[in-house]
């Protein structure tokens, strides 16, 4: 087994999955500012740190996507952050595109820009203790979009970005995430979703990725939040299976969805469901930003000096969705 597959297998072994705590500075300092606390590099640090000290992290979490400057700060008691995450068990990860931009051609789109030095960077972050990395493409459906150009330059982005990391030793998570946000029906999504997957996977062959050492990262096939339109959990399952079972090669060892502005018990009830109904090869677990930090972060800003309250809402959401991840969520688990 190569080196990489036996990273992802790992870090998605046994109904584990990732906490994306890879926010930007900004994002983060929006997040915060929810939450009525100052967004300074201390605090940013300590809402992580408490998340990362988690007893949860042993048994559910197996890997973290971090921001740049998470990986370069040091925990309260004097191990680096990567140090930190590993100790559990768990992989450090990465983000390390730089955002999406407009896209020149058509400007009512965003391409994902990051590949100009990304050789230099990637090996600065293997040796700061990365053991893999992230990516996110972005799609707006609308009626003309997105279009073929946005489907294809984000697709090749991601290749690019996949092969460099791979060279590295290092998993890429490639992630096209086809936005929630709109009015589009269940079935458009579904539609959308499987041409920019197929997209996606016809570049990374291009490439020559090998598609054993890498981790998808899709959205769920949802109606957009807009829409009128209302399917069921089970419908969601079904069409997020339909859509995979179609789009990706076999070779895939890891499905890991980001959660995509669901709240946090239909991010864990739809994992479960597509588990439940799961009849692919794929391991399919999480990666979920939101879905995995809310209710933390909002009992955390009450009293940030209160670790351990912080820490058992965080165990408890990665709980239920390592047990989703394994069909083994019930509604009656949740507190
Ligand atoms: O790129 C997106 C994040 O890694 C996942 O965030 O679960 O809040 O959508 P989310």
């Amino acid at each position: 087994m190569s080196e990489l597959n036996n990273i992802a297998l790992k870090i998605l072994e046994n109904g584990k999955g990732i906490l994306a705590a890879d926010e930007s500075t900004a994002t983060m300092t929006k997040r915060l500012n929810s939450v009525n606390v100052p967004s300074t590099p201390e605090n940013r640090l300590s809402f992580r740190e408490t998340l990362f000290s988690s007893s949860s992290m042993n048994e559910c979490i197996g890997g973290v996507i971090l921001y740049d400057e998470t990986i370069r700060q040091t925990s309260s008691k004097k191990n680096t952050i990567p140090e930190l995450i590993s100790n559990t068990g768990s992989f450090p990860g990465i983000k390390v595109d730089t955002g999406a931009k407009v896209l020149a051609g058509s400007p009512e789109e965003k391409v994902t820009e990051g590949l100009d030095g990304l050789r230099d960077r990637l090996k600065e972050y293997h040796k700061l203790g990365a053991k893999f990395t992230k990516w996110r493409g972005v799609y707006n459906i609308s009626k003309n979009y997105p279009s073929k150009l946005s489907i294809h330059s984000n697709a090749h982005a991601l290749a690019r970005y996949s092969s460099l990391v791979q060279e590295c030793n290092m998993v890429p998570i490639v992630e096209p995430e086809v936005l929630m946000e709109g009015y589009h029906s269940a079935k458009e999504c579904l539609k959308i979703t499987s041409e920019v997957i197929k997209k996606c996977f016809e570049e990374l062959i291009i490439q020559k990725v090998d598609l054993k050492g890498i981790i998808l990262k899709p959205n769920m096939i949802l109606a957009g939040d807009k829409s009128k339109e209302k399917i069921s959990n089970e419908e969601v399952a079904k069409l997020t299976l339909e859509c995979l079972k179609t789009s990706v090669p076999s070779d895939v060892p890891g499905i890991a969805f980001l959660s995509g502005g669901q709240s946090e018990v239909e991010a864990t009830e739809n994992l479960n469901l597509i588990n439940k109904h799961n009849n692919t090869n794929f391991i399919m677990s999480y990666s979920y930003g939101r879905a995995l930090q809310q209710s933390a972060l909002k009992h955390w800003s009450k009293d940030i000096h209160n670790i351990e309250g912080t820490q058992k809402i965080f165990n408890h959401r990665a709980e239920m969705n390592t047990l989703a991840a394994q069909g083994k969520w019930s509604k009656d688990l949740e507190i």
